[in-house]
């Protein structure tokens, strides 16, 4: 049988028309039409006043740390159970990224540990709104307010997820995203800074285009980057938010026909869903209990493989990998990361994906048992 991957861009709307569209226009750099309306309609659909493409998830991340002045001697306050790219920006920055827990309900980061961590250094924190749910950000906003931090939502991997009502990337001081080609939204690669304030926008455009006087042609008064994205990218992003509702609805399909199919499975466990949250359905999320299962979370993903399914382990504890095994907060105990890191794995999701794709994957879970 064709492998299943763990992901897989869905194209089959406008991409390809206004990608042709953007090459015969010749506009293929960083300014043209479809930029303009990507940032245009991302912000209306995150909810935020402004929104910047960038080059990708990565990025935006580090756009968002220079746009809040985030440098040496402070101190920001991340997950470790998050993608790399989160805690490598504040390095980029030369701020120290201190590792917390996250939180059993959420799996987001926990905010009595962010309470716990706080420093005469911290200026602010990152909440990654991990595998699509949103991390509670009344909470972390209060903590924020309290004492004087800057909030930045790493909502790479949550498009469209709500909190309370209101849209990721809408819900701090900055939001970032990420369009790799596994996420739901999609150009390959790309992402996109949220914002409100109109002086972090100015920043963030001023960094994102070489540090650039936007009053005054190659003039620089700052140390600038060039992590535009293209027109063509936005093409496809574009076209892509189109298709939202169709996009999202069958992702929304998968996670039930999942649900309903594992739910009476001894030892499998799904991600948590709090009662005020509408989350993003990127990758379809399951918890391996060993001893409820017959195996562990690499067995079944071996097995898995060699029926041409591939599956993704979840993020290894980032407090736990050689760059930052010795930094702040990495001799906590961090009990719940250790475990969800251990025990999680992500299955094929994808509106491609049919009915029968998802009871073959559910098939060759239950066989494994075996
Ligand atoms: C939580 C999180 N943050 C940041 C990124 C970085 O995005 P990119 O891969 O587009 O650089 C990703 C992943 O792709 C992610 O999952």
């Amino acid at each position: 049988m064709d492998r299943l991957p763990v992901a897989a861009p869905d194209l089959r709307g406008n991409e390809e028309r206004y990608v042709v569209d953007a090459i015969r226009s010749s506009w293929i750099s960083s300014t043209g039409p479809y930029v303009d309306r990507f940032e245009r309609e991302f912000a209306a659909f995150s909810g935020a006043r402004a929104a910047v493409s960038v080059a990708n998830g990565t990025v935006a991340l580090h756009l968002a740390l220079l746009a809040l002045a985030a440098g040496p001697g402070d101190e920001v306050i991340v997950p470790s159970l998050t993608y790399v790219a989160t805690a490598n920006a504040v390095r980029y920055v030369g701020a120290e990224p201190v590792f917390v827990d996250v939180d059993p309900a959420t799996w987001c980061i926990d905010p009595a540990a962010v309470e716990n961590a706080l420093t005469p250094r911290t200026k602010g924190i990152i909440a990654v709104h991990l595998y699509g749910h949103p991390a509670d950000m009344d909470a972390i906003n209060r903590l924020a307010t309290k004492h004087g931090l800057w909030v930045v939502e790493d909502a790479a991997e949550a498009h469209g997820a709500q909190y309370r009502g209101r849209r990721a990337g809408s819900l701090g001081t900055i939001g970032t995203f990420s369009f790799y080609g596994n996420k739901i939204v999609t150009s390959g690669e790309g992402g996109a800074v949220t914002v409100d304030d109109p002086e972090l926008e100015r920043r963030i455009r001023l960094f994102r285009g070489q540090g650039m006087d936007p009053q005054r042609r190659y003039f620089f008064p700052v140390i600038g980057y060039n992590y535009r994205l293209t027109n063509v990218a936005c093409a496809l992003l574009c076209a892509q938010l189109e298709r939202w509702m169709e996009l999202a609805g069958r992702r929304a399909a998968v996670f039930e026909a999942y649900e309903r199919a594992l739910s009476q499975v001894a030892g499998i466990g799904f991600q948590p869903r709090a009662d005020w949250a509408e989350p993003a359905r990127w990758l379809f999320c399951i918890t391996v209990d060993e001893a409820g299962f017959g195996m562990s979370r690499d067995e079944l993903a071996g097995r898995l493989d060699a029926d041409n399914i591939e599956t993704r382990p979840f993020f290894h504890p980032l407090h736990r990998l050689p760059p930052y095994e010795h930094r702040i907060g990495s001799n906590r105990p961090l009990p719940v990361t250790d475990h969800l890191a251990l025990a999680g794995l992500n299955l094929p999701t994808s509106s491609l994906m049919t009915d029968e794709d998802v009871a073959r994957v559910v098939t060759a879970i239950k066989n494994a048992r075996r």
